[in-house]
């Protein structure tokens, strides 16, 4: 065995856990239901972060599921995410004694164990009971970031208490401005150190499996932040959860929006959704301290350009004075090493850590981002690279 397959096996214990889990009975809500899982859905352990998917799909109800699988309309933009990456091969370097490449890299002044954070996404407690307080305690275990949720299941004040690590708040701007300043109020009391406001999402996205789905919130899982009356989704209608989500956003999101936000808070303002040069310049302009580079992982305007294609304008834009952050598609450590090569300061994951707590709660995620951290290591050295500085568009062709 090689160092890093050493690295990328977890323990038996949990391995079996897992595995355990996956061939076991489908469950909601972290509870175990009756329904036997088809043989069919019998898997080995994850080797690979794809492998979470089915292994969570075989447990969850389907409209969870398709809540999360899913992109807008014809999901093109979903696959284009992917496809982006294909795109790319390394040229890589030979003869460099890489043996051991240092991973450790810095956004905003904080020291991070690897370039990976994980991305803010909508009510947790759907995937596993404990949620983002457990999301939370494997990002602080792998020395990374955890981006919270306007719309969690877990409050900024539990999923705080939850852990020690860097920890930021991403933000919906609600229709009535002052829900949103105390939404950044409780997150600075509560000792988030950035916030990330969503730009992509005046409205929901047309999701047509959540519309097929009927989807809305699972019993017992609520909007932790918002108070009694905001926090069910009560509405009727035919896309229940997109007209709840609407109710919590400002379609009428703008520039005095961005310029109201970095007004009001000392904590520096990432701008997540930002897929162009002249609106990341504007964004600089205004305020923000750092970039994200998303299309909300193809679930809001389909046909969006990849992350990754986007990825080179918004850093030349930045010119280097704020991070560019990228989510979207990333599924591989050499995923992650082309976004560097291109410029990013590092990456978001999304559905793979969902589909990961659903498998194994905490330890389900701690060993999702343990094999990247492998495949990262891994790839970083037969690249010929020993530090993240060292990636750079020379290593890069696109095909
Ligand atoms: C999201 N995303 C998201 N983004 C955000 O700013 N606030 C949110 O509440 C959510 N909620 C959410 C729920 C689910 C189920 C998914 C899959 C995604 C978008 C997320 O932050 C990120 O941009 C994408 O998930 C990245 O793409 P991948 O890694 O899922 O391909």
């Amino acid at each position: 065995m090689t160092p890093f397959m050493t690295r990328i096996l977890p323990s038996l214990p949990l391995r079996s856990a897992i595995t355990l889990h996956i061939t076991g009975t489908k469950r909601h809500n972290g509870r175990v239901a009756d329904s036997a899982v088809d043989s069919k859905a019998r898997l080995a352990a994850p080797v690979k972060l794809d492998d979470f998917e089915p292994a969570a799909r075989a447990l969850l109800p389907q409209s969870i599921y398709d809540y999360i699988a899913g992109g807008s309309e014809d999901e093109a933009a979903l696959r284009g995410n992917r496809e982006a990456f294909a795109r790319y091969r390394f040229r890589f370097k030979i003869l460099t004694s890489a043996e051991r490449p240092d991973l450790g890299s810095e956004v905003l002044g904080q020291r991070f164990q690897m370039p990976v954070h994980l991305a803010p996404t909508a009510i947790q407690r759907m995937a596993h009971q404990d949620g983002e307080a457990a999301a939370y305690r494997a990002a602080t275990d792998a020395g990374i970031a955890y981006c919270l949720s306007t719309l969690s299941s877990v409050s900024i004040e539990d999923v705080a208490a939850a852990a020690t690590g860097t920890r930021w708040f991403q933000l919906y701007m609600h229709p009535e401005r002052a829900v949103s300043a105390s939404f950044v109020e409780r997150a600075v009391d509560a000792g988030y150190s950035a916030i990330v406001l969503t730009v992509d999402l005046p409205q929901a996205g047309r999701r047509e499996r959540d519309v097929r789905n009927a989807f809305s919130l699972p019993a017992g899982v609520h909007y932790a932040n918002l108070d009694g009356r905001r926090s069910q989704a009560t509405a009727a209608g035919p896309d229940p959860f997109a007209q709840n989500v609407n109710a919590q956003t400002n379609p009428a999101l703008g520039w005095s929006d961005l310029e109201w936000l970095i007004g009001k808070t000392s904590l520096p303002v990432i701008v997540k959704g930002v897929v162009r040069a002249d609106d990341a310049r504007q964004a600089v302009e205004a305020g923000a301290r750092g970039l994200i580079v998303s299309n909300h992982g193809g679930r809001q305007l389909d046909y969006a350009i990849a992350s990754l294609d986007a990825l080179p304008e918004v850093v030349q834009a930045a010119g280097g004075t704020v991070p560019v952050l990228l989510d979207g598609g990333v599924r591989r450590g050499t995923d992650i090493l082309k976004a560097l090569c291109l410029g990013a300061s590092g990456v978001l994951i999304g559905r793979p850590y969902l589909y990961a707590l659903a498998v194994g709660g905490a330890d389900g995620v701690g060993m999702m981002l343990a094999m990247l951290r492998d495949e990262i290591e891994l790839s970083m050295s037969l690249l010929g690279a020993r530090r993240l500085s060292e990636l750079s568009q020379d290593l890069l062709v696109r095909i």
